[in-house]
């Protein structure tokens, strides 16, 4: 009961002073961030700037360096177990699409979320509770016609939806997205970033990691620029991003183009 208090009002995500390393480089140097539950976060950033590192710190597949004042907490706590962090957190990465058996079905695919595990075994006891919910969720995401389909016949567009149905199926109150559109045709991008934006109207919190500006939703207020493993600027989307702050992020002259809330860049016009 403490707990359920002291979780109501901790941020959601607070880094403190962290340092990461992979292999002998440092590649997040002395990181602070604090994200409130409800403030769905962009972090945006070049090839090489750490996002993917950052992610891998929020799954706890990388820690910090130790030392005094630094620290990762997860909704006001430090120590977790995996299995119940989770089924508190989405988490989907390119990574994973990479590592997914390739003969799960679709509906095993979305069981396997109640279990935070990659595939359905035996002796997880399955109730018609997890198969109705994730009938639901199927039909919920577009993809019911895929329920006996094996996940290596799937489509790119298919495989990320049956994986956001996986991460979704267990009401987590965050959602981790690493570059989600990346390799989606025009209509699954839609149809995806459709998905997110639900889940941030039901009030989850969405935290995207990303160099792409064209798939944040118009719902994503708040925006870190993530450069060198560095936060060069953390603010307002409206405040923060503009032509010369993005040039200087991504190392070239672009141009941003704003529609209806959605944003893109393009090369800028010399002089
Ligand atoms: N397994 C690894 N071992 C050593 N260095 C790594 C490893 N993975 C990533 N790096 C390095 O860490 C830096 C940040 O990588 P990453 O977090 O993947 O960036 P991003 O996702 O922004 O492209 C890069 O310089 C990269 O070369
Ligand atoms: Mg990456």
């Amino acid at each position: 009961m403490v707990d359920m208090v002291s979780s109501k009002v901790s941020p959601l995500i607070q880094i403190h002073h962290a340092t990461v390393y992979r292999g002998t480089q440092a590649v997040l140097h002395d990181l602070s961030l604090e994200i409130a539950q409800g403030c769905s976060t962009v972090i945006l950033g070049p090839n090489g700037s750490g996002k993917s590192t950052f992610m891998k710190l929020l799954s706890r597949e990388l820690y910090p360096v130790v030392g005094p004042d630094r620290y990762v907490r997860l909704m006001g706590k430090e120590q977790w177990n995996v299995w119940e962090l989770r089924s508190q957190i989405g988490i989907i990465s390119a990574d994973m699409q990479q590592a997914y058996p390739a003969r799960t079905t679709g509906l095993e695919i979305i069981l396997s979320g109640f279990f935070s595990s990659m595939d359905v075994y035996d002796h997880q006891s399955i109730s018609l509770r997890h198969r109705t919910e994730s009938s639901e969720m199927m039909r919920r995401l577009g993809i019911a016609h895929l329920r006996d389909r094996p996940f290596g016949k799937m489509s790119t567009g298919e495989q990320r939806r049956a994986l956001l149905g996986r991460a979704l199926v267990h009401e987590p109150q965050i959602l981790v997205l690493d570059e989600p559109t990346t390799g989606l045709d025009v209509q699954a991008c839609f149809q995806y970033l459709q998905i997110i934006r639900d889940f941030i109207h039901r009030g989850g919190t969405v935290i995207l990691v990303t160099h792409h500006v064209h798939e944040i939703p118009p719902e994503i207020d708040r925006v870190v620029l993530l450069k060198q493993g560095r936060i060069m600027e953390d603010g307002l989307k409206g405040d923060i991003l503009n032509d010369h702050r993005l040039s200087v992020l991504f190392e070239a002259p672009v141009h941003l183009l704003h529609h209806r809330g959605w944003l893109q860049i393009v090369q800028a016009s010399p002089g």
